[in-house]
């Protein structure tokens, strides 16, 4: 099976790039800008025919959540009709699409984790971009999936946890919203769950068309509580203080509350789900011996 990863060198798609070895019955093939753009759709046509591609992983996205509220129009093109773009160009082929969307569809007011079933309602720009990128695999008769994701990391690309690990050696305090609460998410253990969805045999048995999925990694934090399992496990010393989102202000509105509801996913393809700090400590060690 030959599978298109888009966007590949950002944090998820270099995950699925560490992991590929370990699917040898998946040829896949890693392309990001500026060898091939989504939004280009007579360039993505082409490399797919001419790839004989059967399925992509979309992990190329505009994810710069303040800069979305500026930049608007770019957010738009990338994120949803770039998507519309690989729906057309998979739909000669009959392959599968797996693409990622995220919790920030959600305006946050919720207060039990969130169910694939739940109304959406973003607050920003991106999630705005985000949900029409979603209808765009929904409403296609493509077998075609969304998997959404929250608060995702990894040893590459710019993200919380790096951030923390640097501020954190200059500052000797750091204060951090504790009143948003998600899960943090390794990008390494979505990534395996996309080869997986692709590649056994209980995947290939289902209908991928149209679905929607949640997958974080398991448990609930605060952003406070993420950056002071960061310290303690990446053994920084520096205190982190707790503080509410009034007192740091972003362009961009973010939910109070989006914990995913992860039981379909687990279900309908047999997985389990590491816990949070479990991940964390895994993707500490592996920066640390980078
Ligand atoms: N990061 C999070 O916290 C988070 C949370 C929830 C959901 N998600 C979703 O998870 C998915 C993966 O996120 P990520 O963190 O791995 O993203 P990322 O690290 O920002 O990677 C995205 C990649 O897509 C590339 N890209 C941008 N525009 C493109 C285009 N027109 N054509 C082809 N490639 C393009 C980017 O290139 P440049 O760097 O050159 O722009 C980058 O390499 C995304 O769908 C994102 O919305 C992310």
């Amino acid at each position: 099976m030959n599978i298109l990863v888009t966007g590949a060198n950002g944090q998820l798609g270099s995950e699925i790039r560490d992991l590929a070895d370990n699917f040898d019955n998946l040829n896949l093939i890693f392309k990001d800008l500026p060898d091939l753009d989504i939004c280009n759709f007579l360039e993505l046509e082409k490399f797919v025919d001419e790839n004989k591609i059967n399925s992509i992983i979309n992990c190329a996205a505009y994810t710069a959540v303040d800069k979305a509220e500026e930049d608007s129009a770019i957010a738009q093109k990338v994120n949803s009709e770039g998507v519309l773009n690989l729906v057309k160009a998979l739909k000669k082929t009959d392959g599968k699409l797996i693409h990622i969307s995220t919790d920030y569809v959600f305006n946050g007011e919720c207060f039990v984790p969130y169910k694939e079933t739940d109304p959406v309602s973003p607050i920003g720009v991106y999630g705005d971009t985000k949900r029409e990128g979603e209808l765009s695999v929904i409403d296609s008769d493509i077998d075609g999936i969304v998997i959404r994701t929250s608060w995702l990391y990894s040893s590459y690309g710019n993200n919380f946890v790096k951030t923390m690990l640097r501020l954190g050696k200059d500052r000797d305090e750091l204060g951090v919203i504790f009143d948003q609460v998600g899960t943090p998410t390794y990008a390494k253990d979505l990534a395996l769950t996309c080869l997986r969805v692709l590649s056994n045999s209980k995947g290939n048995k289902i209908s991928l068309k149209g679905k929607l999925y949640h997958f974080s990694n398991e448990g609930v934090a605060s952003w406070y509580d993420f950056a002071k399992a960061i310290m303690q496990i990446g053994n920084v010393n520096c205190n982190v203080k707790p503080i509410e989102t009034k007192d740091y202000p972003t362009p961009a509105k973010r939910p109070h509350f989006s914990v995913l509801n992860k039981s379909k996913v687990k279900n309908d393809f047999g997985i389990e789900i590491p816990y949070w700090k479990d991940s964390l400590e895994e993707c500490l060690l592996k920066l640390k011996n980078k």
